[in-house]
């Protein structure tokens, strides 16, 4: 196993090129099961999580590799496998991605239900509620839910759970439905760029689907999609993540490629805090020289603040001129990092899905674990304000979702490397 360690105090100046976006090359990538002929995908980051979607697709029938330019190129070979195994999705909960295009394309599917991970409980009932309406029939087998349906039909459905939308149902039901007969309308619908880039991908393929980004989605069904090329969206939570750190370091970066219009809740929540933000002309242009101001942070669906932020900025804001507040209403666990910001100085007290900060003058550099995949990278940002050296165990967390995240930090003026961790902690 592999350990960062980071030397903080350096201020971050310089350009990072931002990286296509995890959460929108997944459901790309299990939707390549719907489509006859060759797919080119150009910007998928190379990830721990995209190396294992692949690894998924390869066992059900879906050849695929990079090519000298780094895209990937992926056909699909055979269509005989519909079970997507707990011993892959257990390890990457965007597994379930594969169930609406299986269902659409080979008319069953046999997904491992995913179960809990360290950010909480992660159910995945509408889904398959979702897919039930466009005609399917459910069952439950050792552990494993089972769909298959003779054929799909179009139907009016409603998304919308107790914590809002869902993305990745969306993206389930959105792609089942452009193989269904008739008209399908998703409301409540998720509105994040990642299904805006799922759709346009699928329409490049022949789908027609109209209102992504908006809570109604309108898809018409085809007989058949057909393959294409696509550039992958600029990961927004990557982007948000650098700013962040841009911002607990006092620097100056350009982030390339970023997109501002994807960042506005973000962008709004750190100009209060004193961050300037700016659109520059290759990117997003990020800068901080102050002390920094408390704010309250609530997270939503998008377009409110991403919970994939909310521990990055907890990191910041313990370094805030006073007490913020932040509360998660889409994972309100998710706060694993709570404990770990807390052995490098930061002034923490959670109640209930809200935590108090209280802004402490300086973070001091310790030895810490990461949990998942965001709280691994506000330890990173933690670490690169802090005083003294910082080591984070269990970096792999950070590898499922940031596209080498030392490098780009080292670029831009960090201290950090990666080394074996020989502690087997
Ligand atoms: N929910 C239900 N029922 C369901 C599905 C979800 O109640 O059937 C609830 C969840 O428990 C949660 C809320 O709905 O409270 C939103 O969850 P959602 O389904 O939108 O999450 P997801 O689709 O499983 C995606 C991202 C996550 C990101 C969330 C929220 C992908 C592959 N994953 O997950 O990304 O946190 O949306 O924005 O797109 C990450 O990248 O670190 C990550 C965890």
């Amino acid at each position: 196993m592999d350990l960062l360690e980071i030397v903080g105090g350096n201020r971050l100046k310089g350009a990072i090129k931002i990286s296509g976006a995890k959460n929108a090359a997944l459901p790309i990538l299990a939707a390549t099961i719907m489509i006859d002929g060759e797919i080119v995908l150009r910007n998928v980051p190379d990830l721990a999580d995209v190396r294992q979607m692949l690894v998924l697709l390869d066992k059900l029938g879906v050849r695929s590799e990079r090519d000298e330019t780094g895209a990937i190129r992926i056909q699909v070979v055979d269509e005989m496998n519909v079970h997507a195994e707990y011993e892959l999705v257990s390890k990457m909960r965007a597994s379930v991605c594969v169930m609406g295009p299986l269902l659409a394309k080979r008319r069953r599917t046999q997904v491992s239900m995913p179960g809990g991970c360290a950010i909480g409980d992660r159910p995945i009932g509408l889904h398959v509620q979702g897919l039930e309406a466009l005609g399917a029939e459910s069952e439950l087998l050792s552990g494993d839910v089972l769909l298959k349906a003779k054929k799909l039909k179009g139907d009016h459905i409603f998304l919308g759970g107790p914590f809002g939308s869902s993305v990745t149902a969306t993206a389930n039901v959105m792609m089942a439905a452009t193989l269904a007969e008739g008209r399908t309308v998703i409301e409540s619908a998720a509105c994040e760029p990642e299904i805006i880039d799922l759709a346009n991908f699928l329409n490049a393929c022949g789908a027609r689907i109209i209102g992504q980004g908006t809570p109604q989605i309108t898809i018409e069904g085809v007989e058949r999609l057909t393959g294409a090329e696509h550039r992958v969206v600029a990961d927004r939570i990557e982007a948000g993540t650098f700013m962040v750190g841009v911002a607990m370091t006092n620097g100056d970066v350009t982030l390339e490629g970023a997109r501002l219009d994807h960042l506005c809740a973000v962008t709004d929540c750190l100009r209060r805090i004193g961050v300037i933000v700016e659109s520059g002309e290759k990117g997003v242009v990020v800068s901080s020289a102050r002390r920094l101001e408390p704010v309250e942070i609530t997270t939503q669906p998008y377009p409110g603040f991403p919970t994939d932020l909310q521990a990055q900025v907890m990191a910041l804001l313990s370094l805030a001129d006073g007490n913020s507040v932040i509360t998660e209403k889409i994972f309100p666990d998710r706060f694993l990092h709570v404990g770990e910001l807390s052995r490098m100085g930061a002034q923490l007290r959670k109640e209930g899905p809200t935590v108090i900060v209280k802004g402490v003058k300086r973070l001091i550099g310790a030895q810490v674990m990461a949990s998942d995949l965001r709280a691994s990278a506000a330890l990173i940002l933690a670490g690169l304000a802090a005083k003294g050296t910082t080591q984070i165990r269990r970096v792999y967390h950070i590898d499922r979702g940031y596209e080498r995240i030392e490098e780009k930090l080292a670029g831009v003026g960090a201290n950090i490397r990666r080394i074996k961790d020989e502690s087997g902690r």
